[in-house]
């Protein structure tokens, strides 16, 4: 892969790919990581007198009223912020006129943000299922392309994988960076164990299957605990993905020994919390924390690892009432002697929640971490770079 530094951006116009999907509620940022960790890219291509123009995606867009909600123009109040100094022009179409003449007008130094790429998921689906004539139109706005999206390396997207068939393309800093700082987790040092949580079930359970192979133990919370859960208890009122029953099953049969579940947890029962056994659950229960036998039971499991890699988290832990499974395990994990990665920005921000940070890397990649780790792939840089 082409490194930017290998690239010449000088004086450029340089479509710059980031991942921009931040939480965001009311129109705040809930937590910035994601942006910070794209600056370094930032400020070198200022210092190379680029004129920028940033895409980026944000959450889902399915109906027409996802749009408002999605919308990147937080982010771009964000980035004046960062940047006082900067002319910063957003674009609030994905095509057109108006878009192509900010872009042509772009100076050295200046800055342009277009609106979700995903807006372009309305009413077909082409930025998610790269469509390559939208590709081939936002590639017509630059002269080079950086790939700096390390969050949606997973994904092949009309703007992040499409777009490098047709300029010049380079992987940017924040991917060359989380590229070394995973290669620990890719020949992991015995016994490798992954910790795996958070509300996304959906997305993971089909990773699980090849990252049982490469680990020794996995180690669950959240609704993916649940989901497995269920094959053999009530879980009540959880939230799981029942559509993997049958996957989970399987993956139970075969590998018994390695999947761990909570034994104990703290459950939600009509207003009041209890902490029960794992057999005891009752149909109107919801499971929002592990309980101290499980904590416990983890521990033994983290202190034994040489290599521990954490994405998603353990419970509600907002709540304060189910924030100590969450709390917990970072704490041990931060305090063991293992080589300990972060991945994802619910895992990311759940450290920063509590401040817990000493471990030996932050990744900001979620789904894109957990698909590099189990497959060895990144989908959106394959038979390109
Ligand atoms: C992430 O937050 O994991 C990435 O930005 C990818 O987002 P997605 O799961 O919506 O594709």
């Amino acid at each position: 892969m082409k490194l930017l530094r290998e690239m010449n951006v000088k004086n450029k116009t340089v479509i710059l790919r980031c991942d921009f999907n931040v939480p965001i509620k009311d129109g705040y940022i809930l937590n910035n990581d994601k942006i910070l960790a794209s600056l370094k890219t930032i400020n070198y291509l200022l210092s190379q007198n680029s004129k920028i123009i940033i895409m980026s995606h944000l959450g889902k867009i399915k109906i027409k009223e996802d749009l408002k909600k999605n919308t990147l123009f937080p982010v771009y109040n964000n980035l004046k912020k960062l940047y006082p100094n900067i002319k910063i022009f957003f674009c609030e179409h994905t095509k057109g006129k108006h878009l192509e003449n900010l872009a042509k007008n772009l100076k050295e130094k200046e800055i342009l943000l277009i609106e979700n790429t995903r807006f372009e998921d309305l009413p077909a689906k082409k930025e998610s299922s790269c469509d390559l004539e939208l590709s081939k139109y936002w590639s017509t706005l630059g002269e080079v392309f950086i790939d700096d999206a390390f969050g949606l390396t997973h994904r092949r997207h009309a703007s992040n994988y499409g777009i490098k068939k047709y300029l010049p393309s380079a992987i940017g800093l924040l991917i060359e960076e989380e590229l070394n700082n995973l290669e620990p987790l890719m020949k992991p040092a015995k016994p490798f164990i992954v910790i795996m949580g958070g509300a996304k079930a959906y997305d993971k359970i089909l990773l699980i299957r090849n990252l049982l192979e490469r680990c020794d133990y996995l180690l669950l919370g959240g609704g993916i605990a649940n989901t497995f859960l269920r094959v053999n208890y009530e879980i009540g009122k959880s939230l799981n993905s029942p559509e993997y029953i049958n996957e989970v099953k399987e993956l139970l049969l075969k590998y018994p020994n390695k999947i761990i579940m909570p034994i104990d947890v703290k459950v939600l029962n009509n207003e009041e919390v209890f902490t029960k056994n794992i057999n005891a659950i009752y149909k109107e229960d919801i499971i929002y924390d592990l309980g101290p036998k499980t904590i416990s039971l983890y521990e033994k499991y983290i202190n034994k690892s040489k290599t521990i890699f954490i994405n998603g988290t353990i419970g509600l832990y907002e709540d304060k009432r189910f924030a100590e499974g969450t709390k917990s395990i970072l704490k041990i994990c931060s305090l063991s002697n293992s080589k300990c990665i972060l991945g994802g920005g619910d895992a990311v921000a759940s450290s920063s929640y509590f401040n817990i940070k000493n471990f030996d890397y932050l990744s900001t990649g979620g789904g894109a971490t957990l698909k590099y780790i189990s497959t060895g792939q990144l989908k959106s840089m394959e038979d390109i770079c």
